[in-house]
């Protein structure tokens, strides 16, 4: 049972601010803002041409993708995948980009549109989209991780959001399974944003990591998948700690996406707590406050921030997810370095009055019947690594991905209990497609609402219990873990509901 529940927020991101982006911006970088203006918005026939800003300055500028935004319930778009040369940290470098640019476009939705995508394979593997988050269908050509799309093919994928779709910020990237760690890290991934109230906009945070050697992208070695790869550079759209100017004493929305291979973001601001308006898809009833949220592979955030009379950046800091523990090749770094994902610079004051906000607050599984519980084992071990050599099998109960294999088979109208167990000395973010998963036993710092998510960080050596309602849509999917190179070497099931 959702109630709504509406706030009053001084949302200061108003077009008043507009004028003063241009601070530290080269130019390139203005065409990306404002991320809901009219100058960016695109309707279908110019999807296929539409220039992105993602990637593009060096440090100090700020640029958000494209946004292409549905109209009249339908949002067609064309997205090309191919080896394109951009700039990165002030250099060029050969990346993988969807329409040319990292990240690709950000997609616009409503509530009960369909979001069509002309998804063209100009690489020279095989690849497929997955919008994840989205609560869709998973079968034909919806949100279907089991299509394999040929190098020079192309598919037209129609996905059907319901009229109750959550609202939130959710994306794409290939899931083309031993494919998906080099695709993602090499430049392949957008935003999704589903929402209806043009009156609170929000700038899009895309964050991910990758590493250029010689003007490309890095291969990384077997040790370094089965760590789960770091990038040496992060990019926040694209960009080299790019810095966003906006008036001091505004309240400013940032839609935060972990769009790393491996890499969590500990994020911190400096000087105030993070302000956590929501989680994945699901919103909390008031903003929640904490000095650090941790953003596994995956995972999103909706932030708000009151913008401070001085320079605040918004960090991720080095964090420890364990290690593959191989004794021959010694203890592996992990996460290991400070990185500045955005610094909010203030410029002028903005007394504009605020927008409304609405946040429907998920369904709460903790006063709801069981129908069934099982546990999920995630375990490494020495063995033949998955094709490519001798190295470590990463396994859920027992067995390697095998998509004609039925892992789980669950029935449509039921709620369960999963026990998701991680054996290992390294943390796993298990994510499930589809069906958003309530955390049980915690709940967020000084909030009693629901914890709800689609990427669940299990530590190591932890269990983590979470509740999850199968509702709407039978058809066969996956599950797996979020450090994409573990998913590539295995670890990852398909559940069938019907
Ligand atoms: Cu973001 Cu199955 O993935
Ligand atoms: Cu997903
Ligand atoms: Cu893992």
């Amino acid at each position: 049972m959702s109630q709504e529940i509406s706030r009053r927020r001084a949302l200061g991101l108003a077009l008043a601010g507009a004028g003063s982006l241009a601070v530290g911006l080269t130019g390139l970088g203005a065409r990306g803002w404002p991320p809901f203006g009219a100058a960016e918005s695109s309707t279908a026939g110019d999807a296929a041409t539409g220039t992105g800003t993602g990637t593009g300055a060096g440090a100090g500028g700020w640029a958000e993708p494209t946004v292409l935004t549905s109209t009249e319930g339908v949002l067609d778009v064309e997205l090309r995948a191919a080896a394109t040369r951009v700039p990165v940290g002030g250099q060029a470098a050969t990346m993988l980009t969807y329409n040319g640019t990292v990240p690709g476009p950000t997609l616009r939705l409503h509530p009960g549109d369909q979001l069509r995508v002309h998804l063209v394979n100009d690489l020279d593997e095989a690849t497929n989209l997955h919008t994840h988050g989205l609560f869709v269908s998973a079968s034909g050509n919806s949100d279907n991780p089991f299509l394999r799309i040929g190098a020079g093919e192309s598919f037209d994928y129609r996905i059907d959001l319901p009229d109750d779709h959550p609202r939130g910020v959710f994306w794409y990237h290939p899931h083309h399974h031993g494919l998906v760690a080099d695709q993602l890290f090499a430049g392949l991934y957008g935003a999704i944003v589903v929402d209806d109230d043009e009156s609170a906009p929000a700038h899009i945070v895309m964050v991910a990591d990758t590493t250029i050697s010689q003007g490309r992208v890095a291969t990384v070695s077997m040790p370094e998948r089965m760590q789960g790869r770091t990038g040496q550079t992060v990019l926040t759209n694209g960009l080299v700690a790019p810095e966003l100017a906006v008036p001091s004493g505004s309240t400013q929305r940032l839609w935060v996406v972990n769009a790393c291979t491996s890499r969590y973001l500990d994020l911190g601001l400096d000087g105030q707590p993070l302000q956590v308006a929501g989680l994945d898809s699901g919103g909390y009833p008031t903003p929640v406050p904490m000095d650090r949220l941790l953003l596994a592979p995956g995972n999103r955030a909706d932030l708000e921030v009151e913008v401070p009379a001085a320079r605040t950046s918004l960090v991720a800091h080095a964090y420890d997810r364990g290690t593959a523990g191989m004794g021959m090749m010694g203890r592996m770094s992990s996460d290991g370095s400070d990185a500045t994902v955005l610094t909010l610079v203030p410029a002028g004051t903005d007394p504009s009055p605020g927008a409304e906000v609405t946040r429907v607050p998920p369904r709460d599984l903790r006063d709801v019947g069981v129908d069934g519980t099982r546990t999920l084992t995630f375990t490494m071990g020495m063995g033949q690594g998955m094709g490519r050599g001798m190295g470590m099998s990463f396994l859920i109960d027992g067995e390697a991905f095998d998509p004609d294999r039925v892992d789980q088979q669950v029935r449509i109208g039921t709620v369960e209990e999963w026990t998701l167990r991680n054996t290992t000395m390294m943390d796993h973010p298990f994510h499930l497609h589809v069906w958003p998963m309530q955390v049980i036993g915690t709940s967020p710092a000084s909030s009693d609402a629901p914890d709800v998510r689609d990427v669940v960080d299990v530590p190591a050596g932890r269990e983590v219990v979470v509740r999850i309602a199968f509702e709407r849509y039978p058809g066969s999917t996956v599950y797996h873990c979020h450090v994409l190179d573990h998913e590539d070497l295995g670890m990852m099931g398909t559940i069938r509901a019907s």
